[in-house]
């Protein structure tokens, strides 16, 4: 292995390409010996403006020069070995005065197209990405590599479905989602407040995170990793005052009426603050409808990138680009970012590109399916890379994307296509991509496509392309991510003119529950405002019957009738499913009446409903708060 330490930076380079070789007059002096390594970091602080380093004289044809020569730039490249040529060499020392005649006879090289080379931008590549040098970094490094490679780590493996989350598991309906989730063979996780009580009910093996909504420091960000999608059917307790069984039965038949009252913590804590919590945590897991941008316009502030230029001046090469601002260049006169440059094909180059310095925190993009570039095309075909890791030279996971023309376009690249790239090369043993760890993003317009094939549409010369967003998305069509069981009845206690001698009794004794239904409708305003492509399912009285009745679905909050738990459950996870459910409100009931009592025969089970056909006539933005909103009444 060769090694190279730049400015601050230490990077590794593999063995020494065969095609470069025969073309390096001095190539015996590319060892493997890291002192030679270390003369090329001597090289680069001699570069930012000491005249020599530790007073030698800086000789032209001293060996150790001629040794760094070669090194510097191989790291930088995303190109093939083959692709590194003679000219890279030669161009290697331009800023010491010698005449490219004077530098090719004493390399020994033979070009064909060349340029002057600009070392200095070559230092100022390095520098931004690698920052100041680092002793002690040099030290560290050299100590690792003289005591063999460090234990790879194995790469966090991905799991695209991705782990659905029960928070109130150990409720009526939460039991019941969670036993339909397994038998689909479906990753599930709970969220109970009682241990004991949920392995006992779930069994030992129960996959659990012990915590309470109304306290947010018992909801540990690391037990929420993995989560795409929660149903949520925690809820205030309530139950009779004269008292109740160890197992609720008096609350779960749920069609005799009895006196009830709140038990515990409050609606307020429960069903709003809990709520907020429980979004907050599972949020970044379960991802936002409209994506989340990485780079652009989010929520009236621009998100912006650290870009830097890395262009093929890094092996010799003389493309040449930039990144700017443009403050009103967008399509709608919005800020916008401008990755323009000249490439140029002289020294055997062929490449412009800006790479972002590493993000000081990683993006976790695991709960969407890809990124998406809103741009200006110009007809070329660009590539996009994602890494994964905080190392310099390593795997960029790569898809190219062609352009229209002077054409504002939005790209979508989906995760699933991206290519393992190393140095232009597939790597075929490569981790998968880990969308939970993007560490940094690279724009790049090259000669060369990968594994010798090149780019189509390369044409040298000045290009520019305006990129006004980059955003993590979730693909078409976008189902609810949060499930939520509310209950019918959350806008009627302030409806005006409502017969109340006709309403379920949370609506009558709403107050006297501490504002149960009012909480539970500001619950499910956090949820319709946080973002999050979610269905709000709010059952009519709840009931220990079979799942199988003819349903009815209804939305503007009006209906009154019963439900079975085992229907609710099925709903919700149904509901997971269904473009047609997200982001919709409902009341649902069953159509037999409140007496008559719901049985099957278990030998002639009914058939497995399509809820489909329900959910498919749900409307947008039907709550029943309309009819509120039209009167308010303070809390
Ligand atoms: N009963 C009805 O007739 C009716 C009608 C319409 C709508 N609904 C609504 O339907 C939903 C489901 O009803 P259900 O009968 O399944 O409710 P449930 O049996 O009372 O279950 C509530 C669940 O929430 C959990 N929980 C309560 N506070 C919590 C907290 N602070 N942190 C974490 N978990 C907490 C409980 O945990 P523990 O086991 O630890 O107590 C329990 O697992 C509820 O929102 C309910 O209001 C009910």
């Amino acid at each position: 292995m060769q090694l190279l330490l730049t400015l601050g930076g230490i990077v590794s380079i593999p063995t020494l390409s065969p095609h470069l070789s025969p073309t390096i007059t001095r190539g015996e002096e590319i060892s493997n010996k890291i002192i030679h390594s270390s003369y090329g970091l001597m090289e680069v602080f001699h570069l930012q403006g000491s005249p020599c380093f530790a007073g030698r004289t800086c000789c032209e044809n001293s060996s150790y020069r001629q040794s760094s020569r070669y090194y510097l730039p191989k790291p930088f490249l995303q190109l093939a070995d083959g692709n590194i040529s003679k000219p890279v060499l030669r161009n290697l020392c331009p800023g010491y005065g010698l005449s490219s005649t004077c530098r090719r006879d004493r390399l020994g090289v033979k070009a064909t197209k060349q340029e002057g080379w600009d070392f200095g931008r070559f230092v100022k590549t390095l520098y931004f990405f690698q920052g100041p040098p680092n002793p002690a970094k040099l030290l560290e490094f050299i100590i690792e590599k003289l005591s063999g490679p460090a234990p790879s780590k194995p790469p966090s493996k991905m799991d695209s479905a991705g782990i659905i989350l029960v928070s109130g598991a150990t409720g009526g309906v939460g039991r019941r989602v969670v036993d339909i989730l397994r038998k689909k063979g479906l990753s599930v996780r709970v969220l109970v407040r009682n241990e004991e009580k949920a392995r006992r009910m779930l069994g030992p093996d129960v996959d659990l995170i012990v915590g309470d909504i109304t306290k947010e420091s018992t909801l540990n960000p690391e037990r929420f990793k993995g989560v795409k999608k929660v149903i949520n059917a925690v809820s205030v307790i309530v139950g009779p005052k004269e008292g109740d069984t160890p197992d609720r039965a008096k609350y779960s038949q749920g069609i005799k009426f009895f006196e009830p009252e709140i038990k515990g913590d409050s609606p307020e804590t429960v069903e709003y603050i809990g709520m907020r919590n429980l979004i907050n945590a599972v949020k970044n897991g379960v991802g936002m409808r409209n994506g989340k941008v990485l780079f652009g316009l989010a929520d009236g502030k621009f998100k912006d990138l650290p870009w830097g230029a890395l262009d093929d001046v890094v092996m010799g090469g003389v493309s040449e680009s930039s990144f700017f601002m443009n403050s009103n260049g967008g399509e709608n006169g919005e800020p916008t970012g401008v990755f323009r440059g000249v490439v140029s094909t002289a020294n055997n180059g062929g490449f412009t590109s800006i790479r972002t310095k590493n993000f000081p925190v990683a993006e976790d993009l695991s709960a969407y399916d890809g990124l998406e570039l809103r741009l200006k095309g110009d007809g070329r075909r660009y590539k996009l890379i994602i890494r994964t890791s905080r190392e310099w030279d390593t795997v960029g996971y790569t898809a190219s994307f062609n352009t229209v023309n002077g054409q504002w376009q939005s790209v979508r690249l989906p995760f699933s296509s991206l290519r393992p790239i190393f140095r232009a090369r597939t790597v075929t043993d490569s981790p998968p991509f880990d969308q939970s760890n993007v560490v940094s993003l690279q724009l790049m317009f090259s000669k060369f496509e990968y594994d010798g094939k090149l780019n189509p549409s390369f044409t040298e010369g000045p290009f520019q392309l305006p990129v006004s967003s980059i955003r993590a998305y979730i693909k078409d069509p976008i189902t609810p991510r949060f499930v939520h069981v509310s209950s019918a009845g959350v806008t009627r206690p302030d409806r005006p003119g409502l017969d109340l001698s006709k309403q379920p009794p949370a609506v009558r004794l709403n107050k006297e529950l501490g504002f149960i239904l009012t909480f539970k409708l500001k619950g499910e305003d956090l949820i319709r405002e946080s973002g999050m492509p979610y269905a709000i399912v709010r059952p009519c009285a709840l009931t220990e019957e079979p799942a199988g009745a003819d349903l009815i679905f209804d939305q503007g909050d009006n209906i009154t009738g019963k439900i079975s738990r085992e229907e609710i459950a099925r709903i919700c996870i149904a509901a997971l499913e269904s473009s047609y459910a997200c982001d919709k409100t409902f009341e649902v009931k069953s159509v037999v009446p409140f007496s008559e009592p719901f049985t099957v025969d278990p030998e002639n089970l009914p058939p497995e409903k399509d809820y489909n056909e329900y959910f498919k006539n749900l409307k947008d933005g039907i709550t029943g708060k309309e009819l509120l909103e039209r009167s308010p009444v303070a809390v």
